[in-house]
């Protein structure tokens, strides 16, 4: 078959090959007439199947494109698929691109590669517990080898949504509740997958999603409306967006959520004005799953030519499986309806990101690795438990009753995640496979000695009344030295569309507790779950909590290398804890209003029926040492607009076990010209430390950080009295003032 302008595909890549050393701006321009040429050789319907995208199935030996996806792609009628890969597949479609379509353009292949693709590590909100950047761009790093290596070019990762309401369930795939640590992490998973060349074999495009304030679902309901005020909008939501924007990640996702009555994927002001026009993003914009659809039930788009113009119009340039720009948008270009040079807007961005991956050049390059040289290798699974240790928290250790002894004589172990495999993934697994998890009881019964009598008894259900399990609980835990109970939520109980409106521990499982307490067996609890939990109960009665979230692969490991103290502990909390559901939302970094609450002072702001402050507070995490903060110091009493203010203080490790600790930074505005946060996050450094020794942790405070959105929105650095805090925790901290001047 003679391919007319196939031609055409080959002068973009000679192109391109003119300028192998030029600089990018060259390198660029000379993209860009290249593709202005590949455009003007495509029709309307071409042009629209470049922004079409459209999802996989699970095949009998793996995952395939649905039935008739061949004749799109021959047809140019799919610029991109999801949820498709493996490599000799995604080679053979690519060839079915290049060489049986019209153009022969190369195709994109997308998954949700959101912590891991084989190797799964600890979930995004386990991640942000670690404070530890680094470990998460290396576990990015090795999913984009993981992932292309099975022909993936793109990933719907990292989410960088903030929530302050733990009843909403993605509130797991994010990074917490703060903007700085959020920021942070953004940058560092978009290094991990994209690494410093796009067009490498082994990099990948990251997706910053789900833009924007999705967190901010009235209710913690998945998809609800967010009715947030501009402050919120920028000072809060934006930010590890920009952060994203400002790492170079290659593409952007809308969120279901309108915000104050404008739909996200109709949202020509916050993609066109701001994230383009303000930040300069250059990169693709893709819908969420049918995103440009929900145009319609949102209420503003009364059909699907409509939803699709609208979304255009905005700037959103792939439709994600609705199937509404191949459809319903030629008759709106014809008709005038949708003005062509939006659609040539969109398919410019899908080509150029085509161009960054390097698929002009080579659209086979990523079917190059044998996959099994890098999946699932011992040092991932190594790293990977690493990972999950550094991302556990510590909420209680009274009586130092962890670490346990290895030579414990019996160690019972209770709950239904004792021995849960696949939950140990946590959600948005990727190609992650149940069987790949270590158990906690395996984990255990590895790591204690060949003496120690291991007791198994899963005792309680996730769901329901059932109490028949807790004989045999109350059986093991009363012949064992220790009980330690696995206890929370399962994999389905967070991530997308699993919100809850109680954050008690589900089913029978607190009283299953209650119920090996009472044997007077001491008793350790282990918590995998998707969010904060309210745990008044085992506050008061469990000497020893440690928080594992959804640990990944080597979760079981993990969880025995702490509990029998081969590592210690040394995670943070990325999100507050609440006593109960009905403080949320909640947050470290709320507002100080005219009425503070004070204790035995009526009529300030607080609650009659439980202390107004988290349970855990955002920061919190113990060790299995003490550690003293001392002389917090600064360079300088006042700083002026362009200095930058040097903050000291002394970590003393006081404890006999060396470990990590991660010392936190926070500022506070005294008195602006709009409210501000009682503290902000602008710091932190995971230090580690032997015991009896010290060490001058250092941080650097720039002036211009302390910028924020004045009355009139405008960034503003306004001169006056600020407060530094430092410390181990957003409330154990050691605080001293400093003045910036005009
Ligand atoms: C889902 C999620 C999004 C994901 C996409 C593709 O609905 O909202 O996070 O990337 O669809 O699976």
């Amino acid at each position: 078959m003679t391919r007319a302008l196939l031609p055409t595909a080959v002068v973009l890549v000679a192109a391109l090959g003119a300028f192998p050393g030029a600089t990018p701006v060259a390198a660029q321009q000379a993209v860009e007439p290249a593709i202005d040429s590949l455009l003007a050789e495509m029709t309307l319907e071409e042009k629209l199947g470049q922004l079409a995208q459209y999802r996989g199935r699970w095949g009998d030996t793996g995952p395939r494109v649905e039935e008739g996806g061949e004749v799109q792609i021959r047809a140019s009628a799919v610029g991109s698929f999801l949820g498709v890969y493996g490599a000799d597949y995604t080679r053979e479609l690519q060839r079915v691109a290049v060489e049986e379509s019209r153009l022969g353009i190369p195709l994109l292949f997308a998954h949700d590669v959101i912590h891991g693709f084989r190797t799964i590590f600890p979930m995004p909100l386990a991640l942000a517990a670690s404070f530890d950047p680094e470990g998460a761009e290396r576990a990015s790093r090795i999913a984009a080898v993981e992932a292309t290596a099975h022909g993936l070019h793109w990933t719907f990762a990292p989410m960088v949504d903030l929530s302050r309401d733990p009843r909403w369930g993605r509130i797991v795939e994010g990074f917490g509740e703060d903007p700085y640590l959020g920021s942070v992490m953004a940058a560092a998973h978009v290094r991990g997958f994209q690494g410093d060349d796009l067009a490498s074999p082994q990099t990948m495009l990251a997706t910053a999603k789900h833009f924007v304030a999705y967190g901010g679902a009235e209710g913690g309901r998945d998809y609800n409306t967010v009715d947030i005020s501009e402050r919120t909008l920028w000072e809060t939501y934006l930010p590890p967006f920009r952060a994203a924007v400002e790492a170079g990640v290659g593409a952007i996702m809308p969120a279901f959520n309108e915000i104050a009555g404008v739909p996200m994927h109709a949202h020509a002001h916050l993609i066109r004005d701001v994230l383009r026009g303000e930040w300069g993003f250059d990169g693709v914009v893709v819908s969420d799953y049918t995103g440009v659809m929900e145009l319609i039930p949102h209420g503003v788009a009364a059909d699907s030519a409509a939803a699709g113009v609208l979304a255009l119009r905005a700037g959103v340039d792939i439709d994600m499986v609705s199937g509404i720009y191949v459809n319903d948008v030629p008759a709106a270009v014809r008709d005038g309806r949708l003005d062509e040079t939006a659609v040539d807007e969109a398919v410019r961005h899908v080509l150029r990101a085509k161009q960054r991956l390097g698929l002009f050049d080579d659209p086979y390059r990523y079917n190059s690795v044998r996959p099994e040289d890098v999946t699932l290798t011992d040092e991932s699974r190594a790293f990977a438990r690493d990972l999950a240790r550094r991302s556990f928290v510590l909420l209680k250790n009274d009586g130092g009753v962890l670490p346990l002894s290895k030579s414990v004589g019996t160690v019972a172990v209770i709950g239904p995640l004792a021995d849960a495999r696949r939950t140990m993934l946590g959600g948005w697994a990727a190609a992650g496979r149940a069987e790949d998890a270590v158990t906690p009881l395996e984990g255990v019964r590895a790591a204690v000695s060949a003496d120690t009598r291991v007791l198994h008894a899963q005792g309680a259900e996730f769901e329901g009344e059932d109490e028949s399990g807790f004989e045999a609980a109350v059986v093991a835990a009363r012949q064992a030295d220790v009980a330690v109970l696995f206890l929370g939520e399962h994999e389905e109980m967070s991530s997308e569309a699993n919100n809850r409106t109680s954050l008690d521990l589900p089913g029978t499982q607190e009283n299953l507790l209650r119920a090996v307490h009472e044997t007077g067996t001491p008793v350790v609890v282990v918590l995998f779950n998707g969010r904060p939990l309210a745990l008044p109960w085992l506050d008061e009665n469990v000497p020893a909590i440690l928080e594992a979230w959804f640990p990944g692969v080597e979760g079981g490991n993990a969880v025995a290398d702490i509990l029998f103290g081969d590592h210690g502990p040394a995670g943070k909390l990325p999100v507050s804890f609440p006593r109960n559901v009905g403080q949320v939302p909640i947050h470290y970094n709320h507002k100080n209003t005219g009425r503070p609450p004070a204790e035995g002072e009526k009529y300030t702001s607080k609650y009659i029926d439980v202390p107004w402050t988290p349970l855990y507070p955002f920061g919190h995490g113990l060790a299995y040492t003490e550690f003293e903060y001392s002389g917090l110091r600064l360079d300088a009493e006042r700083i002026g607009p362009a200095d930058t203010l040097g903050v000291e203080v002394t970590v003393t490790n006081a404890g006999r076990r060396a470990s990590d600790e991660v010392v936190q930074l926070y500022v506070r505005d005294d008195v602006a010209s709009v409210t501000r946060p009682v503290k902000e996050l602008k710091g932190f450094e995971r230090v580690r430390l032997e015991p009896g020794k010290s060490r001058t942790v250092s941080f650097h405070l720039p002036a211009e950080s302390l910028a924020y959105y004045g009355l009139d929105m405008e960034r503003v650095l306004e001169p006056g009295r600020f407060t530094v805090f430092v410390g181990a925790s957003s409330e154990d901290v050691l605080e001293i003032g400093f003045e910036l001047t005009e």
